[in-house]
């Protein structure tokens, strides 16, 4: 095999990989997978190589795949068990324990929540990142430090302000979440904002406002205009949806425009 010596190429090849899901080195040395094994014994080594196996040879059995399958029948039963939470701990337990989403399998930790539970602002993003699945809390990857920085900006942080995602576990390779898969999370974080009861919500990019704005309007559209997030128990949560911090890493020059927005939410805070 030829080593890469290039750093660009050589990053541009494991930015790569990443993009396609494969960001984890399981060796710490490369295996050359298409060669034979090398046997410490010489006389092993000198040996013809074993013969083909025969076609009828049945094939070891492979493990079963630990996930479950993604149904109707997972959504009822994670907004059962949505219901059931009576605090915030024990909703974060149910969504612990609960194995109905795909997700969830491939997923290094659950993603519940960082910041104060407290805090009358909550923020609520799509779903984690690499990092946030290593570290097991939301926004602590390149756009969380974004949105510290929009926090820090009216004069907040995780201190004084609450974020979840719609979905809990890292979609594998940052792939968009299925359909089904953000209907099965849906019941959670509905719940996890009732029982918050913050004073402002804030959805963070396209797929938390659609999901918790119940629209099929596109962020442009809506970003900077007060709307209201109904709760199962019908509770009206003033919300605020703006530009998602890695759209905003992207798109830099659309900043200005977020910025309006964390003016906006500011100013409904001091209210
Ligand atoms: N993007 C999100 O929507 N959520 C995170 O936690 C990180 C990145």
């Amino acid at each position: 095999m030829t080593a890469i010596r290039d750093p660009r190429m050589l990053r541009d090849i494991l930015s790569f990989y990443a993009d396609a899901g494969a960001d984890e080195a399981l060796e710490e040395e490369a295996r050359d997978h298409l060669s034979r094994p090398q046997s410490e014994d010489p006389l092993e080594r000198a040996a013809p190589a074993p013969a083909p196996r025969r076609a009828a040879e049945p094939a070891p059995p492979r493990p079963a795949p630990p996930a479950a399958v993604p149904d109707e029948a997972q959504a009822a039963r994670a907004r059962a068990l949505a219901r059931e939470a009576g605090s915030i701990e024990e909703l974060k337990a149910i969504l612990a324990d609960f194995d109905g989403c795909n997700l969830k399998h491939t997923a290094k930790n659950l993603v519940f929540a960082d910041g104060n539970p407290e805090a009358e602002l909550m923020l609520v993003g799509e779903a984690p990142g690499r990092e946030e699945d290593l570290q097991g809390l939301p926004f602590v990857g390149r756009s969380g430090k974004l949105l510290d920085r929009m926090l820090a900006a009216i004069g907040r942080d995780r201190s004084s302000a609450y974020i979840s995602n719609v979905i809990p576990w890292r979609p594998p390779g940052n792939r968009d979440p299925s359909p089904l898969e953000t209907e099965i999370c849906r019941p959670f974080i509905e719940r996890h904002i009732e029982l918050v009861r913050p004073r402002v919500l804030v959805t963070l990019g396209n797929p938390s406002t659609k999901l918790l704005l119940n629209t099929r309007e596109g962020i442009m559209r809506l970003r900077g205009t007060w709307a209201v997030h109904t709760t199962a128990g019908g509770q009206q949560i003033p919300t605020m949806p703006t530009l998602h911090p890695a759209y905003l890493l992207r798109n830099p020059a659309h900043k200005k425009l977020a910025w309006r927005d964390f003016l906006a939410i500011r100013i409904k805070l001091e209210e």
